[in-house]
């Protein structure tokens, strides 16, 4: 898989980045204001993340997204590492994630990538979000922050 800049030209891969946030207003406003990478396989895209600036030094890993057809294969975990990577190179000092209560296989591997957890955002699915959602039977109310220094 390469992984590269998705150009200004290019169509976002919306239904990959919907698949890791249900509100395409959040994503469209993060595409807007962050930078998109993709992971492509024979000339497809199976994989995207979205680096968002947040504050001084500081960025965000938001919208990782791996194809279903190609889950459980060790390609969230090359997507996460190169957003590190990329992060790095870009001069952040840190870089944060978040992710739903619910998110046993995403905690599982943003730790397994360096991630600790920093906090937990209260209510924030519930503020944001109108409809209620459901993973794992579990409903998504609180996020988990996590960051690594850089
Ligand atoms: N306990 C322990 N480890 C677990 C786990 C669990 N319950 N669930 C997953 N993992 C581990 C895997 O074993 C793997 O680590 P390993 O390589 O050391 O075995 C790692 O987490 C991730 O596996 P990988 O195959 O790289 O993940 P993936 O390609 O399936 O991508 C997602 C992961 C989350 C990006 C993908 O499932 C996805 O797109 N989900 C929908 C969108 C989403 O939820 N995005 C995240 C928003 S916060």
């Amino acid at each position: 898989m390469k992984i590269q800049k998705l150009n200004a030209n290019e169509e976002p891969p919306f239904e990959l980045l919907l698949l890791a946030d249900p509100s395409r207003k959040l994503v469209e406003e993060y595409l807007q204001r962050g930078q998109c990478f993709i992971g492509c396989l024979n000339g497809q895209i199976i994989g995207v993340y979205v680096l968002l600036p947040t504050r001084p030094d500081t960025v965000e890993l938001v919208n990782v997204a791996v194809d279903e057809k190609h889950q459980g294969k060790g390609i969230g975990k090359l997507l996460v590492k190169h957003a590190v990577q990329n992060a790095t190179e870009l001069g952040f000092k840190t870089i944060e994630v978040g992710t739903g209560n619910s998110g046993m296989g995403q905690l599982a591997l943003y730790q397994k990538c360096g991630y600790r957890i920093i906090g937990i955002d209260r209510d924030f699915f519930v503020r944001h979000y109108n409809e209620e959602i459901f993973e794992n039977g579990i409903q998504v109310i609180d996020m988990i922050r996590l960051s690594q220094d850089l």
